[in-house]
């Protein structure tokens, strides 16, 4: 093990190292060896060390640097150090944390851990909470704690009974609502499009002045954080609205959330906490390894309801049994690296984290707009849309920057038009990296401006 171990740190190294130095998204000679890890699984046997230098050989090329500081899609954070580390030595431990029984470290790991978020997301500080693989499976928890809350106040009991005859519930969202959150509603049973969809200004923000009238029936979910575009539901509003008629509001805050952790930006959260249940990504904003979700229920009476389960197997009695939050059973200890990233952070760390990648995601947008580009959105907090001309030109833009490997950015539609979604998310992002990439995006953009005209 000693040697394998110091093999795979070395890889390891070498391969953050090498980050730098390689094009974000690995071009097809890059990729060309992953060929080499298929064919007929073996017979006999292969020696440890030469499954991960075969590993290393193949698929390290083959990554996206996304770990590294110009990766700008989708909303992808890095991985602290101190989470890498935690993650290696919590993968040597190979805990379960079903039960406090399986590992008493992990248990009260989790139970730190969800104070610690508790605190710097500034929510109800006796919630209760569930470390889950991403926002899909933490909107999909929250609306499960929300479900069966709200249809016991109808007096259905939904764990019992199921859906087939119970009490119609309603669902609003915002039109702009994230594609995933949707799919946790069908999951529910309670339909991706069997909700009352309420519509959105130019920023993709729901208007609480267009909220239908609410009742006790009803669940709103708030998104916090517009995938596009950054902005944030008007939470305030909406939840009070929701209050006064009994309903229930989840937040969907997969990357949102944590402008609550950030004094400079906690402004655009102003009301999230008012709500009864909150999903958010520690994998994104919180620069943990994959995978890393996290489910907030303001009553965690009503997550533990709608997720525990007994046998007789099972001891009882622990103040709190990780498994009895969480939708899945045995799980690896996500919680470890969440624990990992605040212990090192610290509430200031982490502010600093957010503002510095606003702060850049405002430079790109200045410097492009300054270079004539359309931005779309109101850069508010790390995301940036931007146009570079029609829908060709815009893709000939966005294909130049993947072949240029100098960052990556993704595609999008905003506001009907074709744009370049720039997502800055990670810690190790510096500000030369961020005028290194708007340099090669902008030479892209004169380039393919250029090809288009002859
Ligand atoms: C607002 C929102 N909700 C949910 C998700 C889904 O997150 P995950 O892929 O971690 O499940 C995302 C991902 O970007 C998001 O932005």
């Amino acid at each position: 093990m000693h040697e394998l171990l110091d093999d795979a740190a070395r890889r390891a190294q070498r391969y953050l190292d090498g980050l730098d130095d390689r094009p974000v998204f690995p071009t097809e000679a890059m990729r060309a060896r992953l060929r080499d890890l298929g064919g007929p699984l073996p017979a006999e046997p292969t020696a440890a060390r030469d499954v991960l230098a075969l590993l290393d050989d193949a698929a390290s090329p083959a990554t996206v640097a996304s770990a590294g500081r110009r990766y700008f899609g989708f909303v992808t954070g890095g991985a602290l150090p101190a989470t890498v580390a935690a993650s290696w030595l919590a993968t040597a431990w190979d805990q379960n944390c079903f039960t406090s029984t399986m590992s008493p470290a992990v248990a009260a790991i989790e139970q730190i851990a969800l104070g610690w978020l508790l605190e710097v997301l500034d929510l109800p500080r006796e919630a209760g909470g569930a470390f889950v693989t991403g926002a899909t499976m933490a909107n999909l928890t929250g609306l499960a704690a929300a479900r069966r809350a709200v249809l016991a106040r109808a007096g259905w009991d939904v764990d019992e009974h199921g859906l087939q005859g119970a009490p119609r519930l309603r669902v609003v969202i915002g039109a702009e609502a994230h594609s995933t959150l949707r799919k946790a509603l069908g999951l529910l049973g309670l339909g991706r499009s069997a909700v009352e969809l309420v519509p959105v200004d130019a920023q993709g923000r729901m208007r609480a002045d267009a909220l239908p009238a609410l009742d006790d029936r009803t669940i709103v979910c708030v998104q916090a954080g517009n995938v596009n575009s950054g902005a944030f539901d008007p939470a305030s509003e909406i939840c009070a609205a929701a209050r006064a008629a009994g309903a229930w509001t989840h937040v969907d805050g997969a990357f949102g959330l944590w402008a609550a952790a950030c004094p400079s930006r906690a402004h655009l959260a102003r009301g999230v906490a008012d709500a009864d249940s909150w999903a958010t990504d520690a994998h994104k904003w919180l620069n943990v390894p994959y995978d890393s979700g996290i489910a907030i229920v303001r009553d965690a009476a009503a997550l533990r309801g709608a997720l525990s389960i007994s046998a007789p197997y099972l001891p009882q009695g622990a103040p709190r049994e990780p498994g009895d939050f969480t939708p899945e059973s045995s799980r690896r200890a996500r919680a470890v690296e969440v624990w990992a990233a605040l212990r090192s952070l610290g509430s200031r760390g982490l502010a600093e984290l957010i503002e510095r990648n606003c702060r850049q995601a405002e430079r790109f947008a200045e410097r492009l707009r300054a270079a004539g580009h359309d931005v779309l959105n109101d850069v508010v907090l790390n995301q940036v849309v931007v146009a570079f001309g029609d829908e060709a030109a815009t893709r000939a833009v966005l294909a130049r920057v993947a072949a240029d490997g100098t960052c990556w950015c993704g595609p999008t539609t905003w506001g009907g038009r074709a744009a370049m979604r720039i997502s800055v998310s990670s810690w190790a992002t510096t500000d030369a990296d961020v005028e290194r990439s708007i340099d090669a995006i902008l030479a892209c953009a004169q380039d393919a401006a250029r090809a288009g005209a002859t």
